[in-house]
């Protein structure tokens, strides 16, 4: 076997209060070749300025290679991606997942599903899109001695996912520098009881309850001056009565609703009250995590 191509679902992290922890698996998708040759690294399909040897799919390819004390040969990657860069909806995990999955699948896979999420955890530093990447659905992990502990949890069928996506990104680690390195404990105590209620919301299908549960102390408040427009879409998403979240690091802000007519309520109000570009993405939880697609 030579070439194999693995597909990685969207995710969104945190779902408001469960900063590095939480995660959601989308349906969009990005699709990774990986093709071994005589020599050299050859990658397609991306912006040139992603093209060298610092290419997350590269990276965690090699990583798992290193893990499996095998040699790095030449390997040509063609990126298929329909999850928009730097937008958090994952697209840096994607290629983390894809990359370790890749040289797994190539090299015989030894290696567990586990084994790659421990890998690709200690190069992304947390496993809230990572672990929904893998294993699909609605996810909760801890690290726990440096290992990451992942756990499924159950999503009411009723739920739609309502991306609005801006024109302009926001890297995770800008957001990331943006918060504050110790917090008040009545701040950690409103996240950990709003970070138990979103996940029994999200379980019951209970749009009020998810609705006051999904908000956050730990980095929303942080963040949120970085994306045009917030403060003004967030007031008219809780117009609607859907739940509402910064996706991930950011800028994508994220609708959670059972209304199937969220998206017609807030196109022509959004245009109204913002400057960028915000494109509305209906989309569903993606159940199936990683999965290879073709192997040749
Ligand atoms: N939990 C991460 C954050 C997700 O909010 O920074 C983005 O990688």
């Amino acid at each position: 076997m030579k070439r194999v191509t693995v597909r990685v679902p969207a995710t969104t992290a945190n779902l408001g209060p469960g900063f590095d922890a939480f995660g959601c698996a989308l349906s969009l998708h990005t699709d990774v070749t990986f093709e071994e040759t005589d020599s050299g690294l050859e990658i397609t399909g991306c912006d040139e300025a992603f093209t060298g040897p610092d290419n997350l799919a590269y990276t965690s390819y090699c990583a798992v290679l290193a893990s499996l004390s095998e040699e790095v040969r030449g390997v040509k990657i063609h990126i298929d991606a329909q999850i928009p860069v730097c937008r958090g909806l994952g697209s840096s995990a994607a290629l983390l997942v894809a990359g370790a999955i890749g040289a797994n699948v190539l090299r015989g896979g030894k290696l567990s599903t586990q084994g790659l999420l421990n890998i690709t955890n200690a190069m992304e530093g947390h496993p809230d899109n990572l672990a929904p990447a893998f294993y699909g659905g609605l996810t909760a992990s801890m690290v726990d001695n440096g290992l990451p502990v992942t756990v499924s949890f159950p999503l009411h069928p009723d739920w739609q996912f309502l991306a609005l996506v801006p024109d302009f990104d926001l890297p995770t680690t800008v957001a990331r520098e943006a918060l504050p390195t110790t917090y008040p404990r009545a701040d950690a105590v409103y996240n950990i009881s709003h970070g138990a209620m979103v996940l029994k919301a999200l379980e019951l299908g209970n749009e009020k309850l998810l609705r006051n549960a999904m908000q956050d102390r730990i980095h929303q408040p942080y963040r949120k001056g970085m994306i045009a427009d917030y403060e003004k879409i967030e007031a008219l998403i809780r117009t609607t009565g859907a739940a509402f979240c910064l996706s991930g690091a950011g800028p994508t802000l994220l609708c959670i609703t059972r209304d199937p007519m969220l998206k017609d309520k807030l196109a022509e109000k959004l245009d109204r009250i913002t400057t960028a570009n915000w494109q509305l993405l209906p989309l569903h939880v993606e159940f199936q995590g990683a999965r290879v697609l073709r192997c040749e």
